[in-house]
């Protein structure tokens, strides 16, 4: 029996996300479940009751109605206390929840017997759960919006001009946290034209600062800014000192500056002080990203955008509502991608596999028992230690599923196949020509040394190993082209005409591998590219 999926209208003051769209819909029927979208839903967002109906949703009038025919709730913003009571128990839900800070929520959740997915507990590094990453796509989206409100808020070009009218120099902006908002704000406001410089407490995040177009201004002090899992931590008073110096001699330069910086669970630190306002021409904009979590800057007021001592400060907490469409889009995409992986056998029901690292982080519910916070993530020098034995036996493990009992037979199978294998060898070596011989016994190993060095290279380092082996592999392209070209001396035999055909299909498939090989890599370069 397939499970409904039910899209309430978000409650929360000024939210005008919606947790799916239109697109989303068709791509979650196709899954196996049915769809509900409460009417007026999308409607903030520029989703009308018609377009999710043409793909397929129920439109379904009234919030109580919708969540008590729901088998899976799909949210942005975590339940209000209404929304819990009218959820049916048992009950799925996905959204933002912030388990640690909101451990009330949580205790009437379990109490419902309900399994929640908090989309913001996904463990982010790992690679496999980036396209579920909401937190990733909502705070790029946010980048975005924070550099146009600044440019709003500016009263002059952020690109330099010459015209008949006069020289416009082009804009300085400083960025406080080169995180994934601050990325995408430095992107945005390079790609405008403007003279973008960025810090963080994080050295690694350097490069990529300037390969978004900014220029990485250090603070004069040795410390490592790392508090692990790619977060910030608290810096010490020297740090401070010194950082606090760099910051206000950026404050006196630059126009505009957009704050991202961000301590997981402790407030925003506070970079830039009133001094540093007062300091900055007038007409300058700050946008505080970090205004929910208490603000960057002294001045902000969370929610407003106000003007002090000549600067406008904008503090909006909404920066990601304000792009309601593209920002749904995404987080709608992020939940597609999480069903998916909920939903393997595409038949509209989902298994919450505790065992996968991914879906157990995000778990912080399951059938009412509180599963939060997940055990600690498995030390990383765990996974290539537990390759080696795979390696060492990649027969028996493939021969079999089920482990267990399963060892003694393993060994028999494989002695059979080596058997077998030699038996082969051996035919083939009595009855072929020498030269065959040598050649079968380099392919033979060079099949062997690319299944070990394929399968036991770590899936991170996939893409750089397949373009060097795309690279070697091209030599074919040589071998064939001798084949097929005419004897080159006096005396020489030509080949056979199956040979020559043979050399054809090989020149096709290399040529396959060699032209999609450089494609492939000039679409992967375009991403960097503006
Ligand atoms: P965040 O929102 O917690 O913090 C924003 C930025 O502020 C961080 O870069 C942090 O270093 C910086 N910051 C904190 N205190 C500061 C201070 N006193 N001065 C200057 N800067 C300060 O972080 P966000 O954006 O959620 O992600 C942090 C990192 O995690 C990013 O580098 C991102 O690339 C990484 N990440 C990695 C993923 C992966 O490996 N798959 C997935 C998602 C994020």
């Amino acid at each position: 029996m397939s499970l409904l999926i039910g899209v309430p209208r978000e409650v929360f003051p000024n939210e005008k996300r919606v947790a799916t769209v239109p697109e989303v819909v068709e791509k979650l029927i196709k899954l196996g479940f049915s769809v509900a979208v409460e009417s007026g839903a999308g409607d903030a967002a520029n989703f009308s009751d018609e377009t999710y109906r043409a793909a397929g949703a129920e439109i379904i009038t009234g919030a109580a109605q919708l969540w008590a025919k729901s088998d899976i709730v799909f949210k942005v913003r975590g339940p209000s206390q209404e929304e819990v009571g009218l959820m049916r128990e048992g009950g799925t839900l996905i959204s933002f929840i912030w388990p640690a800070q909101n451990p009330e929520l949580m205790q009437q959740l379990a109490a419902k017997k309900a399994t929640v997915l908090a989309i913001d507990s996904l463990p982010r590094t790992l690679s496999r759960a980036q396209k579920m990453d909401a937190l990733t796509s909502q705070a790029g989206v946010a980048g975005y919006r924070a550099v146009i409100e600044a440019a709003n808020a500016f009263g002059r070009f952020f690109n330099g001009q010459i015209t008949a009218a006069g020289k416009v120099p082009p804009a300085k902006v400083f960025i406080a946290g080169a995180g994934v908002a601050g990325l995408a704000a430095i992107g945005t406001a390079a790609g405008l034209g403007a003279i973008v410089r960025a810090n963080d407490t994080r050295a690694e995040v350097a490069d990529q600062v300037v390969s978004l177009g900014g220029e990485f201004v250090k603070v004069d002090y040795e410390e490592e800014g790392s508090g692990g899992g790619g977060y910030a931590k608290v810096m010490s008073e020297g740090f401070q000192h010194a950082q606090r110096e760099m910051y206000a001699r950026q404050a006196k330069e630059v126009d505009i500056i957009i704050t991202t910086a961000l301590i997981p669970g402790k407030p925003a630190p506070k970079l830039i002080t009133a001094e540093m306002v007062k300091s900055m021409k007038a007409g300058s904009v700050i946008v505080d990203m970090a205004a929910e979590q208490g603000g960057n800057c002294e001045l902000t007021e969370p929610g407003q955008a106000v003007v002090k001592h000549g600067v406008t400060i904008v503090g909006y907490t909404d920066l990601v509502s304000r792009l309601a469409k593209q920002s749904s889009t995404l987080y709608s995409n992020n939940l597609l991608r999480l069903t998916e992986e909920l939903c393997k056998t595409k038949d509209g029901v989902i298994d919450v596999n505790m065992e996968d690292d991914a879906i157990r982080g995000l778990t912080v519910i399951k059938e009412g028992n509180i599963t939060w916070p997940p055990p600690p993530p498995k030390p990383s020098a765990a996974p290539p230690a537990a390759a080696k034995p795979a390696a060492a036996a990649p027969a028996a493990k493939k021969g079999h599923g089920h482990g267990g009992s399963g060892e003694p037979m393993a060994g028999n199978k494989l002695a059979i196949m080596f058997g077998v294998a030699a038996a082969l060898f051996w035919f083939v070596g009595a009855n072929a020509p020498t030269a065959f011989l040598a050649h079968f016994t380099v392919f033979v190993l060079a099949c062997f040394v690319g299944y070990m060095v394929v399968w036991n290279v770590t899936p991170a380092l996939h893409t750089p190993l397949m373009s060097v082996t795309n690279a070697i592999s091209s030599i074919i392209a040589i071998g064939a082209l001798i084949q097929i070209a005419p004897p080159l001396a006096e005396g020489m035999a030509a080949p056979n005409e199956w040979i020559r055909w043979l050399a054809v299909g090989g020149i096709v498939l290399t040529a396959v591998n060699m032209f999609g090989g450089f494609a492939v890599t000039q679409r992967m370069l375009s991403m960097f590219r503006k």
